[in-house]
């Protein structure tokens, strides 16, 4: 059940906690002029996930169209138990981008854990969503922390010292990262888990094209809703006037590169502001809003080593479409 469905309990559960870190999940306003004074114009990923852009996205993953979340979802009921026999019990789990936290409840019961700590840009999502996982799992100890979780150097305060830390990184939230990036996160983490830790990280693979660009323009529109609305986040927290009107979703699979990509296209000439500043758009041009790589199993193997991991188990689907990867510290 997602926890968007479920209430929050009347009293705040005593083992649940919630901290900012830097800035919460605010958009940045420079970050994002930057990005829409450059050609190709871009803005950030993360961006997506204000309230409503959460609630978009659980709705995407309720779709036929959208498989990635079934699938990962369905090696995490079959595989509960082999993935908790390779991470052990008693350990910290830091799960990046937990969303409404549905997918660490398939495993909890098995991996017994005895901190929980979920990392976050969305907020809504957190405070939804982890006071209700405290008071399902009372023996568990719930943190949430709403803020980036690139600079994971800022996460050390809040984790145990003493327990095995590992890593749940499930989506393919991995994917949105440019390969390089990807490649420094793993690093970044590798240094944070230290050398008797884990990750256990859901990768969605390559498939056939037709798959890919039906998952990201599904036939209720809810991807187009999820892409247009950060127009309307931009316009309330950022003073912009950007008519939603005026743009027009676009998602397709770039096979030179092994992406997805995202874009808001301009349908006309049209100048907005944001804040003080002016953007001029031409017909036709988009403002780049998010890649899904798509990696093959030995590409992501490579670049767990390259971080300095092995691979411990690897788990699909009959299709070979979803990968979640078990990795260890070398
Ligand atoms: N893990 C869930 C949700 C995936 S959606 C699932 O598999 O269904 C991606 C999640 O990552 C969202 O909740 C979003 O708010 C969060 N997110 C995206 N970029 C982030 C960043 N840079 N820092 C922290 N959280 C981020
Ligand atoms: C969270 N992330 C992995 C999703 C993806 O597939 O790239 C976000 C998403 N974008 C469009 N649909 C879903």
């Amino acid at each position: 059940m997602k926890s968007s469905e479920k209430k929050n309990p009347d009293v705040m559960p005593d083992n649940f906690r919630f901290v900012a870190l830097g800035d919460g999940g605010d958009v940045d306003f420079g970050e994002v002029l930057v990005g829409l004074q450059q050609t190709p114009k871009s803005v950030s990923p993360k961006f997506l996930y204000d309230a409503r852009g959460s609630e978009l996205f659980n709705a995407i993953c309720t779709t036929e169209a959208y498989y990635p979340t079934r699938t990962e979802r369905g090696i995490y009921e079959s595989q509960a138990a082999a993935i908790a026999a390779e991470v052990g019990p008693e350990s910290t789990i830091i799960e990046f981008g937990p969303g409404d936290m549905s997918k660490i409840r398939l495993l909890l019961e098995q991996l017994r854990p005895q901190t929980y700590v979920g990392v976050d840009v969305s907020a809504a999502q957190l405070e939804d969503a982890g006071p209700v996982l405290a008071a399902d799992f009372p023996w568990l100890e719930v943190m949430a922390i709403c803020g980036d979780f690139g600079p994971s150097q800022m996460l050390e305060q809040y984790l145990p010292q003493n327990a095995r830390r590992v890593a749940f990184f499930p989506g393919s939230t991995i994917g949105n990262f440019e390969p390089q990036a990807a490649q420094q996160f793993m690093h970044g983490l590798r240094d944070m888990l230290g050398s008797n830790g884990a990750a256990i990280v859901g990768v969605d693979l390559q498939k056939p094209v037709a798959v890919l660009d039906t998952a990201y323009n599904d036939p209720q529109g809810y991807t187009r809703a999820f892409n247009l609305n950060l127009l309307t986040r931009l316009n309330r927290e950022l003073g912009a006037d950007f008519d939603e009107r005026r743009f027009r979703h676009k998602a397709y699979y770039n096979e030179q590169l092994g992406r997805v990509e995202m874009h808001l296209v301009s349908v006309i000439e049209q100048q907005v502001r944001i804040g003080e500043h002016t953007v001029h758009f031409q017909p036709g041009e988009t403002i780049h809003t998010e890649n899904s790589w798509k990696y093959t199993r030995d590409g992501f193997e490579q670049l767990a080593a390259k971080a300095g991991f092995g691979v411990q188990r690897f788990f699909t689907d009959e299709r070979g479409w979803f990968g979640v990867f078990v990795l260890a510290v070398d």
